[in-house]
């Protein structure tokens, strides 16, 4: 048994971490914006189909979209990679498929974090047979330290160390999305 499942002994209770601002709130909405800014100009003659990925990036999309003043279309897909814990399982499973049909469309997958490259890489090779005419990758954070699988990330956020963050949309143990900040848990 490891460190995380001991705190996890399977019912509701858990002992919370207090979280520490790592990523401030004006700071990701100012990578939003830029973010957005490189998304529009790049998309302004045809708009991509966005694709969300669950649970982790829906706020983090809620906001790009906005900022993007594009008449996008959204989609959704929930894969899990991760348990309980902080360590990537690398398992990768499809929760919810799109129901979309993205033959021929261009795709702008939206990822919270980008660590071992395994996720964003099994998306790609998952969505690849269904034949859009484009996919490219817009991610808030790169955690490059420990990347398995080489990932091209046209539009980064930010790029961090190899620090488990939680808040805007990011858990462990499925707490702490609802924080409007990105933290670090002391
Ligand atoms: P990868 O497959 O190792 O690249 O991991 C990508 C997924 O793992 C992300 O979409 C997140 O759901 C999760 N993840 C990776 N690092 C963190 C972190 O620091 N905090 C919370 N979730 C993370
Ligand atoms: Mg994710």
């Amino acid at each position: 048994m490891n460190a995380d499942e001991a705190l996890w002994p399977g019912d509701r209770w858990m002992p919370l971490r207090t979280p520490k601002v790592f990523i401030a709130r004006d700071c990701i909405h100012a990578a939003v914006c830029r973010l957005a800014e490189e998304i529009r100009r790049d998309y302004r003659a045809a708009p991509p189909l966005v694709l969300c990925t669950l649970k982790g990036s829906f706020m983090f999309l809620a906001d790009l979209v906005r900022a993007l003043d594009l008449p996008v279309e959204i989609a959704f897909v929930r894969l899990s990679s991760y348990g309980s814990g902080t360590v990537s399982r690398g398992q990768i499973e499809v929760v919810h498929d799109l129901r979309e049909d993205i033959r021929g469309r261009d795709i702008l997958i939206i990822e919270d974090i980008i660590d071992s490259g395994r996720t964003i890489g099994f998306l790609h090779a998952y969505l690849a047979p269904r034949a859009p005419a484009s996919m490219r990758v817009c991610a808030l954070l790169d955690k490059p330290q420990h990347r398995h699988v080489p990932v091209i990330i046209d539009y980064c956020g930010f790029t961090i160390p190899d620090v488990f963050v939680v808040g805007y949309g990011l858990d462990w143990n499925e707490q702490y999305r609802h924080l409007p900040d990105i933290c670090i848990l002391e």
